[in-house]
């Protein structure tokens, strides 16, 4: 198993980026012939319900609404084109790779895009409206998903984003004043204003002076983008702020076409004062700094590696580039005798990866509950990122610029967000034990 891992992810890469446009073949078409057409009441409707209409609704991020058979027949084939492409909805992770299930995952599957296809192909029928679910209510967009928070965040000033201009990123420093260490329970961030142009608000947590525990100074907090808001951490653990820790606010901004001030809050609810939780919940930077991308390159390879002290039960995967992203991937280096290294021919794991990363989308891929990750102490995670800065990659600003690690987006990054439980040794074993007990019932 080990020594096939390796190739076969760098193998996996370059394969889904060939088939996408291949999608759709025809046998494809022939075995649509002989189904009945899809109609959108019965069977469109649900899918954009499930995975469209949260953007793609009036006073939404999305460029159009698809809420009604009216609003969507126009856009049918630029539907069509973009859930083949697997453009939309937003979602990059390569679904080949090692884990395949998450939570909140909005993404179509091979029968769901197949339907779509069909439905547009087959001349866009309507179907009876009566058979058509009602749509889901959004009218809780404005709403603390979390319940009341103890305390809200908020950034003191709307930015005001003018009709006309590039998407921006813009960083809010906010002091909210914490006079003691709080263990955190769930956390929120959401727009109070503007929600058409903000598509997301990442909120970090910097440190007090001289408590800095990345390279990068700070840490992420919680990131709002629509349709996965909070951040509830599982029962008995929690994150720990410490007492003088400032709030970052980094707000992606996106200009419609008429000028509209936005803000930005951050609501967080606390466990009571004394609380011990039983696991502590942490999100840590495996990150590569030495990042060196020539100009007019494809596939310049960065790795980073980050070694586990204890053991711990993953919880989400976020990918972390700029412009010239293109893909990363994540794998656990699990330790063999002790000293974790590719040489000594550890087991290597492979954990996610995202094949068509997307600056413009900062997604967190949250592990469904019983395939979290369970590592031992030891373990080496290792994050590859591969960059393209030629122009075929059609977000770079610049091919012909020679490009380094930098805070702006003009610089590139190359490192993953990691979410943790930590782990005791007894209850990795505990939790291994019975995860293994589950898979061996499963499989009777
Ligand atoms: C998280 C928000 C979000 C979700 C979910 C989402 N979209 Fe989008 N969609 C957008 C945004 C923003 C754009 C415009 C920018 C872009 O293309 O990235 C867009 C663009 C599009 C376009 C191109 C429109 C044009 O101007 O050509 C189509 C078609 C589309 N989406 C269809 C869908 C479909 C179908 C789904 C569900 C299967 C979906 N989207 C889910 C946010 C979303």
């Amino acid at each position: 198993m080990k020594s096939a891992l390796r190739p076969r992810r760098w193998h996996v890469i370059g394969f889904s980026l060939l088939v996408m446009g291949t999608f759709g073949t025809p046998a494809a078409a022939q075995q649509a012939a002989a189904r009945p057409t899809p109609t959108f009441s019965t069977d469109v409707a649900p899918i954009l319900q499930r995975s469209c209409m949260s953007c793609h609704r009036q006073g939404s991020i999305g460029p159009m609404a698809l809420t009604s058979y009216e609003e969507a027949r126009p856009w049918a084939r630029a539907v069509r084109q973009k859930v083949m492409a697997r453009e939309m909805p937003p979602w990059y992770i390569d679904r080949r790779v090692g884990i395949t299930r998450f939570k909140d995952d909005p993404s179509l599957t091979d029968e769901e895009i197949d339907t779509i296809v069909r439905w547009v192909d087959g001349g866009v029928p309507r179907g009876n409206p009566a058979d058509m679910k009602p749509n889901p209510n959004f009218a809780d967009q404005g709403l603390w998903h979390i319940g009341k928070p103890d305390v809200v965040v908020t950034m003191p000033k709307d930015l005001i984003v003018a009709a006309a201009a590039p998407d921006q990123w813009r960083d809010v420093m906010v002091d909210p004043g914490l006079t003691e260490d709080r263990w955190l329970m769930a956390v929120e961030t959401k727009p109070t204003k503007g929600w058409r142009v903000v598509h997301h608000a990442v909120t970090t947590l910097v440190a007090p002076d001289g408590t800095s525990a990345t390279d990068l100074g700070s840490r992420l907090l919680n990131e709002y983008a629509l349709g996965k808001n909070e951040d509830v951490f599982p029962e008995g653990s929690a994150r720990l702020i410490k007492a003088g820790s400032k709030i970052n606010f980094n707000v992606h901004l996106h200009s419609i076409g008429e000028e509209m001030p936005a803000n930005v809050e951050v609501g967080f609810k606390f466990y009571p004062k004394g609380y011990q939780p039983k696991y502590v919940a942490d999100i840590i930077p495996v990150a590569g700094s030495e990042l060196d991308i020539p100009p007019n390159t494809d596939n310049v390879r960065v790795d980073s590696y980050f070694r586990l002290k204890t053991p711990v039960r993953v919880l989400s995967f976020q990918p972390h580039m700029h412009n010239r992203g293109k893909a990363m991937c994540v794998e656990a280096i699990l330790p063999g005798d002790g000293v974790p290294s590719i040489e000594h021919g550890d087991p290597i794991v492979p954990l996610s990866c995202v094949d068509r990363y997307q600056f413009a989308w900062h997604i967190a891929y949250h592990y469904a509950e019983d395939v979290q990750p369970l590592l031992p102490a030891g373990t080496v995670l290792h994050i590859t990122a591969w960059h393209n800065n030629t122009a075929s990659n059609k977000f770079n600003p610049d091919p012909n610029q020679h490009v380094t690690f930098g805070q702006r987006t003009v610089d590139d990054m190359s490192f993953a967000w990691m979410k943790f439980l930590y782990l005791s040794e007894d209850d990795y074993k505990q939790q291994l034990a019975e995860r293994k007990s589950r898979q061996t019932q499963n499989q009777q």
